[in-house]
């Protein structure tokens, strides 16, 4: 009998070695061959054992234990009230699906069941990992630490996602040389310092070149991922929920199941890795959602008038959104009753009856009256301690007995888990959907959870499942609604919030400079369709930079694409170029959201190149974010296009005069059209236009044909 289960996908092989020990990932690369020679692989496998070391080596399996004389950081770690924490696992069952291969292990004595499941989806080659622990004693177990799987990596150049509010998914590399690197969330969301996202690679790897694996967590609380280097110079990852001391206790019988890791190998670098991961999550995560109608131009009023809502004005707002080709209109924070700013309300679902004397549903009925979707701001898992929600019951937050614990934003965290408090908050939001056609809800949360106690208990795991369940219970009931994912920007981002979300806010800060970098780290893991991006006043908000109308919405133009301004303040030639802009977006938004994201290389560091791409064309996206290194700038060698494809190529958005910095414009800069191939595209490049700081080149590349 084989000692192999083996799942393809994606053009890959991974094969898992099970029977004969601790399960081990013997092999994941290319695909193999259906006929395999098992001593063959068995040879290849071993690795020497040195002097110092325990006499049969450190074996790296799946699920690593120090019962087993594991000395690296465990996959496991456990303990009973009697002392008890040696846990030795041995495989008790190994079950090949089609696509899926689960392992049963079991100790006895420990009185402790593990069961790893491997999934492999068969299109895209990512694999999902996760491992399920049962108490098969009659005393609790704690749990202390449980990976969803620990993986053997090969190379050691880690990028890491590091970031802040206004500041997201920037990325970091660092080499592996020694010892554990680990990235920790303790905030109770998915973070904006530490998304559980990460890429390991060998050293260099680039967007186009590179063998590397890409690793998402799939969890929206606590968390932690790890890489480290063992003492005999093997690497492993591992990901897992970080819990709170003592948080994760089973009794008799009772079982916990980690979140899945997903993860992807590819030798072609970050592009690779996204070539698998975006169909995965367009195909497995969002499903037909988001294929079933275009992504509407959302108008936000949140830069427009921030918490200033008056009834003529928002009215008159929702008017020069739709004259410009704003398709919904969502209202956001400062609605509700007794909001004037953030310190008070938030927990009072019913609309300010001083800004609202006659509810929303004039404003929703004027909105619609034009032809736009509604959608509207919540934030349902917070109240202000200010709020008549808090007066009435001061004991719905989360938090510990007798502890004061600090606000955040003024505000409290509401203990979810409490089903008296969840069906509170669903009545709420549920009779906000069925009294208005709301369309949408833009679900933001803006707080750490500092105090994730629930009846005197550690409870983070629990709200963040508590948040997971209320999500599904809206849906379940308003199912046409679709719900944007907000973390004071983007703190709230990964792939289980995705399976009952429909867009993520990336951030909030709007100026197209930042949003550059923001949104080419946040396109690593992320589809654009699901990148909210908006256009933002000249004057940003975050930054206080001015940028250019067009540098504005074509960064936008690349995401989810929206304007959170006052438009009425635009200038007529501002609003003639935003129109014109809207109608390119609407024009390409199905390439857009269904093409490949191919992230472009290009030498000088002050500049950030992309391009989405499919069997009708490309659009691509050259942005001089600072004063460019060399006076007259190398070609944008586009890779990614089919290299025997012919296109038809046009700048967008030739410079204007007298704003071009040029003697000599070359003729595609100045309008022209060309045809060429992919492979003259690629090799000799688009010639570019001489930009400014801020400034920004868009070609679009119409598929006429192939040679
Ligand atoms: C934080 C969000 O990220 C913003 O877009 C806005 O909705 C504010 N909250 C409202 O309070």
């Amino acid at each position: 009998m084989s000692d192999l289960l083996r799942l393809d996908g994606g053009g890959e092989t991974l094969l898992l070695q099970t029977r004969t020990g601790p399960p081990r990932l013997a092999y994941w690369g290319e695909r193999l061959p259906l006929t395999l020679d098992e001593a063959a692989l068995a040879i290849l496998a071993e690795r020497a054992v040195s002097h110092g070391m325990l006499d049969g080596g450190e074996g790296l399996g799946l699920f690593p234990e120090a019962g087993q004389g594991f000395t690296g950081h465990p996959a496991f770690e456990c303990h009973r009230d009697d002392g008890g924490f040696v846990t030795q696992l041995a495989p008790v069952e190994a079950t090949q699906g089609v696509d899926s291969a689960t392992i049963r292990l079991a100790d006895a004595a420990a009185g402790v069941e593990v069961v790893l499941t491997v999934a492999m989806d068969a299109e895209t080659g990512v694999a999902a990992f996760s491992s399920r622990i049962g108490n098969l004693g009659a005393a609790p177990l704690h749990l202390d630490w449980v990976a969803a799987a620990a993986l053997p990596a090969t190379h050691d150049e880690a990028l890491v996602f590091d970031g802040r509010w206004a500041r997201e998914f920037h990325t970091v590399r660092q080499r592996i040389a020694t010892g554990l690197v680990v990235k920790e969330n303790r905030t109770g969301r998915t973070s904006h310092h530490s998304p559980p996202f990460m890429v390991l690679g060998e050293p260099g790897f680039g967007e186009d070149h590179g063998e590397v694996v890409g690793l998402h967590f799939a969890w929206s609380g606590d968390h932690r991922l790890l890489v480290e280097r063992l003492r005999d110079g093997r690497l492993q990852v591992q990901a897992g929920e970080l819990f709170w001391p003592g948080e994760m206790t089973l009794a008799a019988g009772e079982t916990y199941e980690t979140p899945r890791l997903y993860a992807t190998r590819s030798g072609g670098g970050l592009n690779g890795l996204s070539a698998r991961f975006h169909p995965f999550v367009r195909r497995r995560i969002l499903g037909d959602r988001l294929t079933a109608k275009p992504r509407p131009v959302n108008f936000n009023t949140w830069e427009a008038v921030y918490f200033r809502h008056e009834m003529e004005e928002l009215k008159a707002l929702a008017d020069a959104a739709a004259a410009v080709g704003a398709e919904r209109y969502v209202l956001d924070d400062g609605w509700f009753k007794g909001r004037p700013n953030d310190t008070k309300g938030l927990g009072d679902w019913t609309a300010d009856p001083v800004k609202y004397p006659n509810g929303l549903g004039p404003l929703v009925d004027h909105v619609r009256g034009l032809g736009l979707e509604f959608g509207l701001w919540v934030e349902p898992e917070m109240a202000n301690a200010d709020s008549d929600l808090l007066r009435a019951h001061p004991d719905w937050i989360l938090g510990v007995a007798g502890r004061d614990q600090p606000l955040g934003r003024g505000q409290y965290v509401l203990d979810l888990t409490r089903p008296e408090v969840s069906d509170h908050i669903f009545a709420c939001i549920s009779a906000l959907l069925s009294d208005h056609a709301i369309g949408y809800l833009k679900w933001d949360m803006n707080r750490d959870l500092t105090h994730p106690a629930s009846a005197g208990r550690p409870a983070s795991h629990n709200q963040t499942r508590a948040v997971y369940a209320l999500i599904d219970r809206i849906r379940a009931a308003h199912p046409g609604v679709e719900i944007e994912s907000c973390a004071s920007g983007g703190g709230r981002a990964d792939y289980e919030i995705l399976r009952r979300t429909d867009r993520i806010w990336t951030s909030d800060c709007n100026d197209p400079i930042e949003r550059q970098q923001i949104q080419r780290g946040f396109s690593i893991f992320f589809p654009p369709e699901v990148m909210g991006a908006h256009v933002a006043a000249a004057v940003n908000h975050t930054t206080g930079r001015r940028t250019s109308l067009d540098l504005r919405a074509l960064t936008a133009l690349f995401g989810h694409f929206g304007i959170e301004a006052d438009v009425r303040a635009f200038s007529e030639a501002e609003l003639t170029a935003l129109r014109d802009w809207i109608e390119v977006y609407k024009a390409h938004r199905a390439l857009i959201h269904h093409g490949q994201i191919v992230r472009q290389t290009y030498a000088d560091p002050a500049v950030v190149a992309t391009m989405v791409v499919d069997e009708t064309g490309a659009l691509a996206s050259f942005a001089q974010l600072d004063t460019a290194t060399y006076a007259s700038p190398d070609p944008l060698r586009l890779v990614g296009l089919d290299l025997d494809g012919l296109y038809r190529v046009r700048l967008l958005n030739p410079p204007r005069p007298p704003s071009s910095g040029m003697k000599f414009a070359p003729a595609l800069t100045s309008g022209e059209v060309v045809e060429a191939t992919g492979r003259l595209i690629e090799t000799m490049g688009l010639p570019l236009p001489i930009l400014r700081a801020g400034g920004i080149a868009v070609f679009h590349l119409e598929r006429i044909g192939q040679v």
